[in-house]
């Protein structure tokens, strides 16, 4: 059909077998989440992390995607990158990567755009509750 004319296999792959799709439990202390939305076109991509508060290791990722088929893929392929790496490591993540892992052509390019945006949000929505977790005077003697 005209999707698998026109896209990559590994576009197709992500898109027919998505990694790490769901959400985790908001209420855990150590979630970051990231809800993004492409103007251009109006597809939407929620991407959580589960960061371990010691080592700033990303231990899990989960995502929703209401978009493309580029728009799934590429989160796809962004949760499995992100998986395993430092806050630091995934903040550094370009939707260049994405794109090219994917041979996104360029009227796509946006889609790994919203990866992107969508990793660097949860990270940093991770890191403000972190932030103000440990602002809380801790109680006691
Ligand atoms: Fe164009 Fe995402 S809205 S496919
Ligand atoms: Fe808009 Fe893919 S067409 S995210």
């Amino acid at each position: 059909q005209q999707f698998k004319r026109f896209y990559h296999p590994k576009v197709i792959d992500h898109y027919q077998n998505p990694r790490n799709v769901g959400s985790m439990d908001k209420n855990l202390s150590n979630l970051g989440t990231g809800l993004v939305g492409a103007p251009a076109c109006g597809d939407v991509m929620r991407l959580q992390i589960k960061v371990d508060d010691e080592t700033g290791i990303i231990e899990d990722v989960k995502f929703k995607t209401f978009g493309c088929g580029s728009a799934i893929a590429s989160s796809s392929f962004a949760t499995e990158l992100v998986k395993g790496m430092t806050l630091d490591e995934a903040l550094k993540i370009k939707n260049t990567t994405i794109a090219k892992e994917l041979s996104l052509p360029p009227v796509k390019l946006h889609c790994s755009m919203l990866a992107e945006d969508a990793i660097k949000s949860a990270v940093n929505d991770y890191k403000t509750k972190r932030k103000n977790a440990l602002k809380q005077p801790t109680l006691g003697p």
